[in-house]
């Protein structure tokens, strides 16, 4: 009885620490490049047959091919030989192996048998099931960093290194426009950003879902060298390539602290008006304390007179994001 209870639970155990290493293996495997590349070169012993045969004798993907075909990538073709550039074994693989034995009679006389004919799927590249970083491959051994621009931070970016595919954005059968257009990306992105979807509903935010701004405008999805994927170099130039007129260098500034205007302002949505992090003047008193102002000429009695002003502390100090003026005291304090 003992020795059988013992036995039960060695074999618990055992399958226990199974179970946690297929877990770690799942969690995600880091593999040689070459192992990707294997996984895009598709079945060695088929060869390339061209979409002409491929698809000759099969209707099954005639809105596939339309659709591709008019796509600036179907377009192009190669210079020696006039044949296309990309075609469907640019991406799925060799075919003859999946097209063995389809004929034109075949697929006919299926027909009147009310058969499907299919070809043999499995002898082609299993993309759907293939890891984030081969599916990317399939692409990036046209589109290397050299060919596309865009694309030059792409392997080092938040998307690559979290299993964000190409294809996962670009689709590439929804149509001939491979492209995603500007006013697609907010539904796009928010698919998978449930929780920034939240700020573009808040009384004061940046007008996305209007329209006149995009997710794109301040991001650059294929990955930057600045953190949250950020397309300028720093948040303030992200902001001032539109807000120009905040950009300084000012006589007076704010110290350094509208070099990241996230100091006062959220990028996306805020209850406060005017995007602000913190409502005023709860935001200005995170650093500064109050004062009263006791004279016509609005000279500060600080720290002699403490006080609060409950409002808003840019009544007065409207220059908030810095001035060439000095105030009346002759410093910067953002008056005028
Ligand atoms: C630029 C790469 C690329 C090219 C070229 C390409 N495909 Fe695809 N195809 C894909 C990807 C990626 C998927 C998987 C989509 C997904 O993840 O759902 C796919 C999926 C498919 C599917 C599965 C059904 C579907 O819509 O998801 C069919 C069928 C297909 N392709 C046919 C074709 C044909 C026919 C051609 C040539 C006219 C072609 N493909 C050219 C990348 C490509
Ligand atoms: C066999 C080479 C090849 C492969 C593989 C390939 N592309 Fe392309 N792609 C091209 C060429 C050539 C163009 C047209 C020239 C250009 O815009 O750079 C192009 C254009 C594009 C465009 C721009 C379309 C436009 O309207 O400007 C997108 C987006 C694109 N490809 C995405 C992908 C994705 C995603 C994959 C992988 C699923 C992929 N490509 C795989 C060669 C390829
Ligand atoms: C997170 C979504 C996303 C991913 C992942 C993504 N793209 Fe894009 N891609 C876009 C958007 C959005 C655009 C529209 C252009 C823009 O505003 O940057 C675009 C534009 C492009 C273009 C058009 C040319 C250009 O530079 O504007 C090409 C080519 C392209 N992507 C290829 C790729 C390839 C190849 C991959 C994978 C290595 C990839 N993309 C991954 C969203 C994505
Ligand atoms: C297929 C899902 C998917 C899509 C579509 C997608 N993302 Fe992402 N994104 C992720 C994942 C996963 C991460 C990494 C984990 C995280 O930070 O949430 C990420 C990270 C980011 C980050 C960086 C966060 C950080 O902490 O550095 C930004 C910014 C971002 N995405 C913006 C975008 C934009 C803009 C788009 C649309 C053009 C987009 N994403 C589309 C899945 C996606
Ligand atoms: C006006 C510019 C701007 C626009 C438009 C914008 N973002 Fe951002 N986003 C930023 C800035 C700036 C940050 C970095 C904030 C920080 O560092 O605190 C950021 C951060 C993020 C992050 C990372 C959040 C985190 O907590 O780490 C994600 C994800 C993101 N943005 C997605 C999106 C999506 C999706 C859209 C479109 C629906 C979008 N952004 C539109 C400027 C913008
Ligand atoms: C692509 C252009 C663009 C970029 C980049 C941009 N903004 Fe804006 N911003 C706008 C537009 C458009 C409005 C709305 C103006 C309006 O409604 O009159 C706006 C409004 C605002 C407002 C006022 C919001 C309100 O409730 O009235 C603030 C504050 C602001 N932006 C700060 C920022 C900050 C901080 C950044 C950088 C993270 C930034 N903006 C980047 C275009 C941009
Ligand atoms: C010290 C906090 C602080 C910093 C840092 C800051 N802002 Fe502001 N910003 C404010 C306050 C407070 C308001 C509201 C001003 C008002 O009501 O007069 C505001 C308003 C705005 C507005 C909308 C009203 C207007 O004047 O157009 C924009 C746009 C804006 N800020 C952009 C920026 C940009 C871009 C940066 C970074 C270069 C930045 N802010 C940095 C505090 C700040
Ligand atoms: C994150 C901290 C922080 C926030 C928030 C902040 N400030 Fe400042 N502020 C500073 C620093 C640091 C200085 C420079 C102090 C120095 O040079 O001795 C400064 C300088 C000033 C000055 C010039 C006077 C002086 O002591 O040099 C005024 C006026 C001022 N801030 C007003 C405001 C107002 C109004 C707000 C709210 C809209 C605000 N500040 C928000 C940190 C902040
Ligand atoms: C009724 C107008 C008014 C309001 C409201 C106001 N200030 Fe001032 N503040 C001034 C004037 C005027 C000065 C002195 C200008 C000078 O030195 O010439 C000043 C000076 C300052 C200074 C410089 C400190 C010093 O000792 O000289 C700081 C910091 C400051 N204010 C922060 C704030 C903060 C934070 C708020 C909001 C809680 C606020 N102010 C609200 C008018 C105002």
């Amino acid at each position: 009885m003992k020795q059988s209870l013992l036995l039960a639970a060695i074999v618990i155990l055992g399958l226990g620490i199974l179970y946690a290493c297929t877990e770690l293996k799942r969690s995600k495997p880091i593999l040689p490049l070459s192992e990707y590349e294997r996984m895009i070169a598709g079945r060695l012993d088929a060869d390339y047959v061209g979409t002409e045969t491929c698809l000759a004798a099969c209707h099954a993907h005639d809105r596939i091919r339309a659709a591709f075909d008019a796509s600036t990538m179907g377009r192009q073709l190669r210079r020696e030989s006039g044949l296309p550039l990309v075609d469907c074994e640019s991406c799925h693989g060799p075919g003859s192996l999946a097209i063995k034995g389809i004929t034109r009679e075949l697929v006919e006389e299926n027909k009147r048998k009310g058969i499907k004919t299919e070809c043999n799927y499995e002898t082609l590249i299993d993309i759907k099931n293939l890891p984030a970083v081969a599916k990317s491959l399939i692409c990036l051994k046209c589109h290397s960093g050299n060919a596309t621009f865009n694309l030059h931070e792409w392997n080092s970016g938040v998307h690559a290194v979290n299993d964000v595919s190409c294809s996962d954005c670009h689709r590439i059968h929804a149509g001939p426009d491979l492209k995603v257009k500007p006013k697609e990306t907010a539904a796009m992105c928010l698919e998978c950003h449930q929780d920034i979807a939240a700020y573009f509903k808040m009384p004061s935010r940046h007008p996305v879902a209007e329209g006149k701004v995009y997710c794109t405008d301040c991001h650059n999805p294929h990955g930057t060298t600045t953190e949250k994927l950020l397309r300028a170099d720093s948040v303030k130039e992200t902001c001032t390539r539109c807000h120009g007129e905040k950009e300084g260098p000012y006589l007076y500034e704010h110290a350094d602290l509208t070099d990241d205007c996230t100091n006062c302002h959220m990028p996306h949505g805020s209850p406060n008006n005017n995007l602000l992090a913190v409502r005023e003047p709860f935001l200005c008193l995170q650093c500064h304390q109050s004062h009263r102002i006791n004279t016509a000429t609005g000279e500060s009695k600080t720290p002699a007179l403490k006080g609060f002003f409950f409002t808003r502390c840019t009544n007065c100090h409207s220059q908030i994001h810095g001035t060439d003026i000095p105030s009346p005291g002759g410093k910067g304090r953002f008056i005028q």
